[in-house]
């Protein structure tokens, strides 16, 4: 078995359902997926760990089935922060340009002052993501190197999570031999799994509809402006049906993805589905249109509850690309279809693009979060320098080891 090499590269994705490692040789936004591994875990509720050893062990077999299958042993990966443990918010910096031309340093210390905000002492700064520059009084510039003027200023986003969170996530990884080699906002990641840059460019909303949540986020002229977390997704999609049709929640869930739609319009068929009953009762039959019956209200509260998100923004009327929906709730037939009518914009269903190797394994919207954490995870660590990367990994090291005693 080799090791991990420069252009080998894994990604984490704790989500609420599973755990899921993928590995893929990097060439530039092209992956080329070597092994993919998806573990059910339970030991995770809403992104968060709640149950160190459960999430330990999925993550321990999700690494050894992964490793297997690419030949490839990994010492670190790129893991995924759930939306709902971070904070969001625009900040703005300003600095006098040195030389009276821009360059790459007066960006660098531009982007720096947009940091100093204050952040709870509790908070960990992840992300500080530029929007556009202003130099002197000419604004919207996305590029501002080479060009004159006297004062440079940045508008960015900047995502901060919940540093136990962190710290928990970490040591799941740690106990399970892999190194985290930084955090990445889990709707970023998948944003740039399936978004092409016309789309950022245009105006667009991208909706990763997991297990616990919804999380959204939006893009205006090629930069994030906004990300939020609706707290609902597939999961209570399971709960309703569960109660709905007296029948446990593994049959439920099962019963959801095989015969379920979000719409119960769209079922032309009379077919009858075979549904477990609880308590040694023996199974009754249900009709497909009865079982969306049931799916129905609760779909169409998921997706109010994301229009009412994207509204709220302030950039629902910018979104010249409309809605972009990922993740594993997005899949249910007719999801897509609910969401055009109610947000009344176009919305499609996506899965990463630029895919090579094991594509038909990775080719499930669920999957566009732990592709998406390589993409930006390598980029990363491409412009990471040496020097950097080294004292980063001393300092993981020494946080790893007095987070464990
Ligand atoms: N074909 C399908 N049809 C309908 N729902 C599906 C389908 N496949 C998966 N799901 C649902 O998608 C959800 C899991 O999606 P995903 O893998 O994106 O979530 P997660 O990352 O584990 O959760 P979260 O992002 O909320 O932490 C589950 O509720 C599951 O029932
Ligand atoms: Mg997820």
């Amino acid at each position: 078995m080799i090791t991990t090499n420069m252009n080998v590269v894994a990604g984490l994705d704790i989500g609420t359902s599973k755990v899921s490692i993928v590995i893929a040789r990097v060439q530039q936004k092209t992956l080329e997926v070597i092994g993919v591994s998806s573990v059910a875990c339970n030991g995770i509720k809403k992104g968060a760990v709640v149950n160190i050893e459960a999430t330990t062990e999925a993550i321990k077999k999700a690494r050894e089935e992964a490793e297997l299958m690419s030949g490839v042993k990994i010492s670190s990966a790129w893991a995924g922060v759930s939306a709902s443990h971070v904070s969001s918010f625009n900040s703005t910096g300003m600095v006098a340009i040195r030389d009276k031309e821009v360059r790459r340093d007066d960006v660098e210390r531009v982007v720096e002052a947009a940091q100093a905000v204050a952040i709870k002492e509790d908070r960990e700064l992840l992300h500080v993501l530029p929007q556009t520059f202003i130099v002197d009084s000419q604004s919207s510039i996305r590029d501002p190197i080479g060009m004159s003027g006297v004062r440079l200023e940045v508008g960015a986003h900047l995502v901060a999570a919940n540093s136990m969170t962190l710290i928990n996530l970490r040591k799941c990884a740690y106990k399970a031999n892999l190194q985290i080699n930084g955090f990445i906002l889990e709707t970023l990641a998948a944003a740039e799994a399936v978004l092409s840059n016309d789309e950022k460019d245009l105006g667009v909303a991208v909706v990763d509809i997991g297990a616990a949540s919804s999380d959204i986020i939006i893009y205006q002229n090629g930069s994030v402006v906004f990300s939020c977390v609706v707290p609902v997704g597939g999961a209570h999609l399971t709960h309703d049906i569960s109660i709905g049709l007296r029948t446990p929640a593994t049959n439920a869930e099962e019963i959801k993805i095989k015969f379920g739609a979000a719409m119960a319009n769209l079922i032309t068929d009379n077919d009858v589905i075979e549904v477990a009953s609880v308590g040694g009762r023996s199974a009754r039959s249900v009709s497909r249109s009865s079982l969306a019956e049931v799916i129905e209200p609760r779909a169409e509260e998921i997706i109010t509850l994301i229009h009412d998100a994207i509204r709220k923004s302030g950039y629902a009327d910018m979104l010249g690309a409309g809605v972009v929906l990922t993740g594993g709730a997005s899949q249910l037939e007719g999801m897509a279809e609910l969401a055009e009518y109610i947000i009344e914009m176009p919305v499609r269903k996506a899965c990463a693009l630029n895919i090579m190797g094991l594509k038909e394994v990775v080719n499930s919207p669920s999957y566009a979060t732990v592709l998406g954490l390589i993409l930006l995870g390598s980029e990363k660590q491409k412009n990471t320098p040496a020097m950097a990367k080294a004292t980063t990994f001393i300092e993981k090291i020494k946080n790893e080891i007095s987070q464990l005693f």
